[in-house]
């Protein structure tokens, strides 16, 4: 199995590249199952998680092509007539649940296997369903399956009790080709939902009020083919930006979008880094101080990502004073807490709390990645570790990270890949 090493101490310095957001590209490819011509996707990450999206697709008859980089790809589902995603492919990725809107407005069936449970919490499907049912499906859940039928889906009204990304992505997609207008209410408004509304309406899709808390769509008999490039991953930016912070170094993150993480942003320079943007250009200087401890709680956007909880406790591990991190998306998403103590760092958890009090320094170990954002946090803290930090079962990595080892090392970072 591979592992990471890394050998802390050095302060990052200069450029590094965007890639394409995970979590916007993953309901994209989904989304091209609802059009009968080619889409072609531009600034798709070279990551695990769409290596296992391409072979659903091409399970339920797709046809896909890429190129030699793998950051554009073609896709063309006119002849697909599958309708089952498979539990041994939907087990590896939950966001493999994404293909149950477009399969049920496209082929008005569609069997999608349960995720199960997740290491960040049970994370459950029930918003799925109920934007189904919404739209006039007949929805059962049997032998491990949700199976979803509508002759033809019909616009209605979807509220969610609660904000789900996913479940506003799988509503966005079902309600394009569904007969009338849908309305969501209490819709996600994360970057990704914009991107993905930004793909459809490129197909032929009647979508308003994306970003907003309130989503129109006004469904149409097909979508056609068409072209759209995948926004830049606003994770992967703040978690090289924050790499700059830890190490008190500079680095500028180039192919970014500044607009979609504020609240990154502001953490940051609240703690202590110079935070400069221009165009498409973010800069974290930190100039060789040691960052200070900050406070957040995780929330829907536009506040903090859960996504970025992780990478901000590291932060903390090594930051001057005491940081609170409130975590409220998911029940267990402190999987890293034990990891990261065993560097040495000084955290208590209660509840969905976890305390962080700054060290000197932390000291380098084997450590075990528990999930992607997990990882990441690992691999922060042992950027600035002294000695030797091993991460290990870095497979969640390669899901989210496109080439992280290659990257940091462009930055001055001594790490490697070994087997
Ligand atoms: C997406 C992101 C993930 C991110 C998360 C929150 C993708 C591929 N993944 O995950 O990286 O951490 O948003 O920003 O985009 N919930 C229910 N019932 C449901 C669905 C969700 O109760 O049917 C709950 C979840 O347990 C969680 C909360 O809603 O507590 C938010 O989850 P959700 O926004 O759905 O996350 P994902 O779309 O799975």
């Amino acid at each position: 199995m591979q592992k990471i090493v890394v050998q802390g101490g050095v302060p990052l310095r200069g450029e590094v590249t965007v890639s394409g957001a995970k979590n916007a590209v993953l309901p994209i490819l989904c989304g091209a199952l609802l059009a009968d011509g080619p889409v072609e996707i531009a600034n798709v990450p070279n990551l695990h998680d769409v290596a296992t999206t391409a072979r659903l697709l091409r399970e339920l008859g797709a046809s896909i092509e890429h190129d030699v980089d793998g950051a554009r790809f073609l896709i063309d589902a006119r002849d697909a007539r599958g309708h089952v995603a498979p539990y041994d492919l939907v087990r590896t990725m939950r966001a493999s649940v994404l293909v149950l809107g477009p399969l049920l407005a496209r082929h008005g069936a569609a069997e999608v296997s349960l995720p199960g449970g997740c290491a960040i919490g049970s994370r459950p499907v029930d918003l799925h369903i109920h934007a189904m049912q919404a739209l006039g499906a007949e929805v059962e859940v049997e032998h491990g399956y949700i199976k979803a039928r509508a002759r033809r889906l019909r616009g209605g009204r979807i509220e969610f009790p609660v904000v789900s990304v996913g479940a506003t992505e799988n509503a966005l997609m079902a309600a394009s080709l569904a007969e009338g207008t849908t309305v969501i209410d209490n819709a996600a408004r994360e970057p990704e939902i914009v991107d993905l509304a930004e793909c459809l309406r490129a197909l032929g899709a009647d979508i308003e009020g994306e970003g907003g808390a309130r989503i129109v769509v006004r469904g149409v008999e097909r979508l056609s083919g068409g072209r759209h490039a995948v926004v830049p991953d606003r994770i992967e930016t703040g978690t090289f930006l924050v790499a700059a912070a830890m190490t008190g170094g500079r680095v500028t993150a180039t192919a970014a979008r500044a607009d979609t993480q504020q609240a990154v942003l502001d953490k940051l320079a609240e703690a202590g880094a110079k935070v400069d943007v221009v165009g498409d250009a973010i800069t974290v200087d930190m100039d060789g101080r040691r960052p200070r401890a900050v406070d957040l709680v995780t929330e829907p956007y536009p506040g903090f990502p859960t996504d970025m909880q992780a990478q901000f406790m590291a932060l903390n591990c090594i930051a001057e004073g005491t940081g609170v991190i409130d975590e409220r998306i998911f029940e267990n998403r402190f999987m890293h807490v034990n990891e990261l103590m065993r560097l040495g760092a000084d955290i208590q958890i209660d509840g969905h709390r976890a305390t962080v009090c700054g060290v000197e320094r932390l000291s380098g170990a084997p450590v075990m990645a528990t999930d992607l954002r997990a990882s990441a946090s690992l691999i922060l803290a042992g950027l600035v570790a002294e000695g030797e930090t091993v991460i290990n079962r870095i497979y969640h990595l390669d899901r989210g990270y496109e080439h992280i080892e290659r990257k940091l090392s462009g930055l001055g970072a001594r790490i490697q890949r070994i087997d």
